[in-house]
């Protein structure tokens, strides 16, 4: 039996060769090139796909792995918009994703770019840069007292809500699905309009669902108070970039932590001279502002988060190629 992964890193292999000691029956194969028109012959003669990318899977890419008889996908990450299940459903296809590979890595990475937002750090960075060491007029926030507001509370905003509590946050939430354990501490309301109005700071934790794409535009960022922290470590198609970046501009939004962008493809996990020669429009407005922090989609990036990706998502294609129930099914069946 052989599996072949594509996007595979660096910092990935090693996991890859234990799981590889732990299942010597298994074959292994895998390229860092991505899943495309291009590369999918390179999956011909296995029984099973292992993919992590976060640019879309082409119909007619998949059509090759159909026609070669793979019909079991498991993706490394959580995310799953980069499929149109139409086209998993027409062609047969199962599949698997690692929906808790670390709920607290894209966490802590949530409340890292609060705390930088709110103590102003990339200011007082440059202060340090410019040989100045004054306090003042540098003065930060605290997230004790502040109403921090998240939008989807699944297994990150879950862990993001906790943990602003302990902080003494008054947290206020919107999930379609309420977390009973949450819903016991009277944390939800109504609508995410709700949210939008009555948060300080709003952090957003959800899938990016084709009905949701810029669920954050130009009207949300109306309904939002002043002044307001905008955390998205989520999907950059969750936001209207465009209304961001005037909301930005009129002060609507005091300050924004973005570990992902709407034209991410263009930039992240790409190398340029200097960040001058990224040519995107949208990075290129939202980069050199003081209250911006941009990172370039590493929320995930953690030793565990990396381990459990592999590991998880090996064990789960395997457990489909050997027809047993995997641990993280998809159901590609709702929309
Ligand atoms: C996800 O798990 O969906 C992420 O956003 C991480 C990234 C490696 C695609």
């Amino acid at each position: 039996m052989k599996i072949y992964l594509y996007g595979v890193r660096e910092d990935e292999k090693g996991y890859i060769k234990e799981w590889e000691k732990e299942h010597k029956d298994i074959d292994i194969d895998f390229t860092h090139k991505i899943f495309d028109n291009k590369t999918a012959d390179l999956a011909e003669g296995s029984d099973g796909v292992v993919l992590l990318q976060t640019q879309a899977y082409p119909k007619t890419a998949l059509k090759k792995l159909q026609d070669f008889g793979i019909s079991k996908i498991s993706v490394r990450n959580v995310g799953l918009d980069g499929f149109d299940f139409k086209d998993l459903r027409d062609l047969g296809f199962s599949l698997t994703n690692v929906p808790v590979y670390s709920p607290n890595a894209i966490a802590e990475h949530t409340i890292g770019l609060t705390l930088r937002l709110l103590r102003r750090v990339p200011e007082f960075d440059q202060k340090f840069a410019d040989g100045d060491f004054r306090w003042f007029p540098t003065i930060g926030e605290e997230i004790n007292g502040k109403t921090v507001g998240i939008i989807g509370t699944g297994h990150i905003g879950s862990v993001v809500a906790r943990i602003m509590m302990a902080m003494g946050a008054n947290v206020v939430a919107y999930d379609i699905k309420p977390n009973p354990y949450l819903e016991n501490l009277g944390i939800y309301v109504d609508s995410i309009e709700d949210v939008l109005k009555q948060s300080d700071i709003i952090t957003l934790h959800t899938p990016l669902a084709k009905k949701d794409l810029h669920m954050i535009d130009k009207l949300a960022f109306s309904k939002m108070k002043d002044g307001v922290i905008f955390i998205n470590a989520a999907r950059g198609g969750l936001v209207d970039t465009d209304a961001l970046i005037a909301a930005l501009d009129s002060g609507k939004v005091g300050g924004a932590g973005l570990d992902v962008l709407e034209s991410e493809n263009d930039v992240f996990q790409k190398k340029f001279d200097t960040i001058n020669d990224v040519k995107d429009p949208q990075f290129k407005a939202l980069i050199n502002r003081k209250n911006v922090i941009i990172t370039p989609h590493t929320a995930f990036y953690t030793t565990t988060a990396v381990h459990n990706m592999v590991f998880d998502s090996l064990n789960d294609n395997l457990k489909m190629l050997q027809s047993k129930a995997p641990k993280y099914p998809v159901d590609i069946n709702v929309e």
